[in-house]
């Protein structure tokens, strides 16, 4: 890891992750989780003060990034659920199998180096009758948007953290065995090849 990596990167992951419009989806995703919970890529744990202190057992947060996860405990400590944090890639999750009720992953899946074997793990690690709540942005659906998401993928993923920008979640969380049972996919506010939003709920097929 170099020093942009090291220092830079978690500061500027934790401000574009910060806006207001990121925020909303939060906002409108997170009181759905109950139970058990996994957080995919906590980062900063600005997903933290959404979840409902009445229905959120424990939260364990999966975080490779050693400075995101110093912020992430800070803010672990001001809300009033248990929460474990992990070093652990979500491609290895230390986690028993069908031990989760809710995964969580926001703004992650995007990040992912070998993502089909973290969708196995996820798929692994939630009960049957879990859910994953996910809020993502990716492959944007008109052909003129791809071809500028693909050009620009190669640049991004080196500056962002090896960030993708041509994802496209509805058809790699249905091939990784769930059923996607609300999906609200639209344009947030912001150039059309970063602010292709996938947000909505998966439950194991
Ligand atoms: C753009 S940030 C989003 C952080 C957070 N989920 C949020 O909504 O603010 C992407 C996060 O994915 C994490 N990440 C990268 N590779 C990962 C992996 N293999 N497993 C789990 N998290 C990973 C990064 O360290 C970073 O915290």
């Amino acid at each position: 890891m170099n020093l942009y990596q090291k220092y830079i990167l978690p500061e500027l992951i934790q401000l574009a992750c910060s806006n207001n419009r990121f925020t909303e989806k939060r906002q409108s995703l997170l009181p759905q989780a109950s139970g058990r919970v996994l957080e995919i890529g906590i980062g900063s744990g600005l997903n933290l003060p959404f979840y409902s202190e009445e229905q959120v057992e424990h939260i364990t947060g999966l975080e490779p990034n050693e400075r995101l996860r110093q912020k992430a405990s800070a803010v672990a400590k001001e809300i009033n659920i248990a929460v474990a944090l992990s070093t652990n890639g979500a491609e290895d999750i230390p986690l028993d199998t069908q031990s989760i009720d809710t995964i969580v992953t926001t703004f992650t899946l995007c990040s992912i180096d070998k993502l089909e074997k973290a969708l196995e793990e996820m798929r692994r690690v939630l009960k049957p009758n879990g859910v994953m709540l996910f809020c993502e942005h990716g492959y944007a659906p008109e052909q003129n948007i791809q071809i500028w998401q693909n050009r620009l993928n190669p640049f991004w993923k080196k500056i962002a953290g090896g960030c993708h920008l041509n994802r496209d979640f509805d058809t790699l969380i249905k091939q990784a065995g769930f059923t996607i049972t609300q999906g609200d996919y639209q344009y947030m506010q912001g150039p059309r090849a970063f602010s292709y939003i996938y947000k909505g709920i998966a439950k194991p097929r």
